[in-house]
């Protein structure tokens, strides 16, 4: 099979939503830590801890940690600390948390060796334009996107998390180095659940996105690693 890490193709990250272990590990059992990445977010955290994610790398894999992190500068200053010390490779702040919550989070990991690729969340894929009129921004998504991200690279982040149709125009304006990581990935007969804003991998591909999240066509499919090898093939 081919592994994404050696090819121009968008790396995948696996998003382990699940309510227990068990069911995670049927999954992870079957996955190759030097392909895919795990995201560890709020439920899987919340129920098993940091314990897990010790287990997790213990097998090798790398993880983000996806807690998206938003609050008062300290707090994330210390949050993001511990995070940090955990050992994990990404890890997730809301950019709506504004300019000094971020750069709180940056200095954190100044004292880190090897810090954690810290990433900023634009918008969340389930979100459309009437969600974002109901909590008072009167921008499009896209103009909100967009200036979500460059506060983000404005306070020296990794890159950021945003909807495939944004990818193109972020990725032409802050060039390479400003890593895209894309969830709402779907087949166009996939089901969509509660995203919104979704992109095919092979478009992923097209628009250069560094990273993209794949969850539920996965982790709900019969055949994770059959489903996983058409992602692939779809990209090459
Ligand atoms: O593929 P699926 O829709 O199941 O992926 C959902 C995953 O992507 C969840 O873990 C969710 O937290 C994450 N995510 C998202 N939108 C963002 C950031 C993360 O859907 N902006």
């Amino acid at each position: 099979m081919l592994n994404p890490i050696f090819f121009k193709m968008p790396k995948i990250i696996i998003a382990l939503d699940f309510s227990d272990k068990k069911s995670a590990m049927k999954l992870i059992d079957l996955l190759n830590p030097s392909i895919y990445f795990l995201k560890i977010g709020k439920e899987m955290f919340t129920i098993l801890g940091c314990k897990f994610i010790q287990e997790l790398h213990r097998l090798g894999f790398s993880i983000f940690l996806d807690l998206k992190f938003h609050d008062i500068p300290n707090t994330v200053f210390n949050a993001t600390k511990a995070a940090a010390d955990l050992g994990i490779w990404m890890l997730s702040v809301h950019a709506s948390g504004g300019k000094k919550m971020m750069i709180s989070a940056k200095k954190a990991l100044k004292s880190f060796k090897k810090p954690p690729l810290l990433i900023a969340i634009t918008a969340l894929t389930s979100l459309k334009e009437e969600d974002l009129k109901e909590i008072g921004v009167k921008m499009s998504l896209t103009e909100y996107i967009l200036t979500l991200s460059k506060l983000s690279n404005d306070c020296g982040l990794d890159g950021i998390v945003c909807p495939g149709e944004e990818a193109k125009k972020i990725k032409f304006l802050f060039g390479n180095k400003y890593k895209i990581i894309t969830p709402g990935i779907r087949f166009s007969k996939d089901l969509l659940y509660d995203q919104n804003n979704i992109i095919t991998p092979k478009k992923a591909k097209e628009y250069k996105i560094d990273y993209i999240v794949v969850g539920r066509s996965i982790t709900k499919s019969k055949n994770p690693i059959k489903k996983l090898d058409l992602i692939i093939k779809s990209m090459q």
